[in-house]
């Protein structure tokens, strides 16, 4: 089989976690959105988050109009992420768990015991014309949920790989190429994401039925150190070189 290009949606969140800790507005995740589209990135990401602690709702309108990259916009499954989701049409919408009290999205999203609650609201957006995605654990049985869901998409959460070393990792490997294999066979796109680093990148890169990864942190940090741009592009190529 020969592998699509895989896609690269860079997170800026952590961008305005830094603006935050200031309370101004520098630096701005908007400018770091103009420079992903400038040097070649495939999508913005931004999580808005319930106690709004990065990205905020203004922020969103301000990417959307100040570059024509796709937005996924990484969201709880709450109503009032579904309204704000809706009013801003986002290219897509990612749904993830979110615990007030986590530094990051620390798990899967549970697509399988919650399909009720979940099935009107990945309708809503869907007849939206906003591609959803489930930001799931690479798990056979979520993978299942996601098919009756109707989901057009999941992302794989690769926390548990990039945190793994030794045997683990490579287990934590196969079930992400397993479940990227059985998202593809059943029409689902397959993307991955958390924790990915330029050196944990490119066996998760290779894997051929991914469409997409998105990465933030990593990024941000090494962009503290040689410029976003670089470490974009450096990312680009890793993922690249291992296809
Ligand atoms: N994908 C999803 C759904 C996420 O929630 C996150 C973290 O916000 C990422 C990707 C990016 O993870 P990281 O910041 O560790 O690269």
């Amino acid at each position: 089989m020969m592998p699509q290009r895989l896609r690269l949606g860079v997170n800026i969140d952590h961008v305005a976690t830094i603006r935050n800790a200031r309370g101004g507005d520098h630096p701005d995740p908007v400018r770091a959105a103009e420079i992903v589209a400038a040097c070649g990135g495939d999508g913005i990401t931004a999580h808005l988050r319930e106690d709004r602690r990065h990205i905020r709702d203004e922020d969103l309108a301000r990417i959307q109009a100040a570059t024509s990259l796709p937005l996924n916009l990484e969201m709880a499954a709450t109503d009032e992420m579904l309204a704000i989701a809706l009013r801003h049409k986002p290219h897509a919408a990612c749904i993830v768990p979110e615990r007030r009290e986590e530094r990051t999205t620390e798990g899967g999203l549970d697509a399988a015991g919650q399909h009720n609650r979940l099935y009107p609201m990945v309708q809503r957006l869907l007849d939206a014309g906003i591609r959803v995605s489930l930001f799931i654990a690479p798990d056979e049985r979520q993978i299942e949920a996601a098919m009756r869901l109707h989901a057009p998409v999941v992302e794989l959460h690769t926390g548990e790989y990039a945190h793994a070393s030794g045997e683990a990792r490579a287990a934590e490997l196969k079930r992400l190429a397993d479940m990227a294999a059985l998202a593809a066979k059943n029409g689902i796109e397959p993307h991955a994401g958390h924790g990915l680093t330029y050196d944990n990148v490119q066996p998760v890169a290779a894997i051929p039925q991914l469409a997409e990864l998105n990465i933030g942190h990593y990024l941000i940090g090494e962009a503290i150190f040689c410029g976003l741009e670089p470490a974009v592009l450096k990312m680009r190529e890793l993922m690249d070189a291992a296809r």
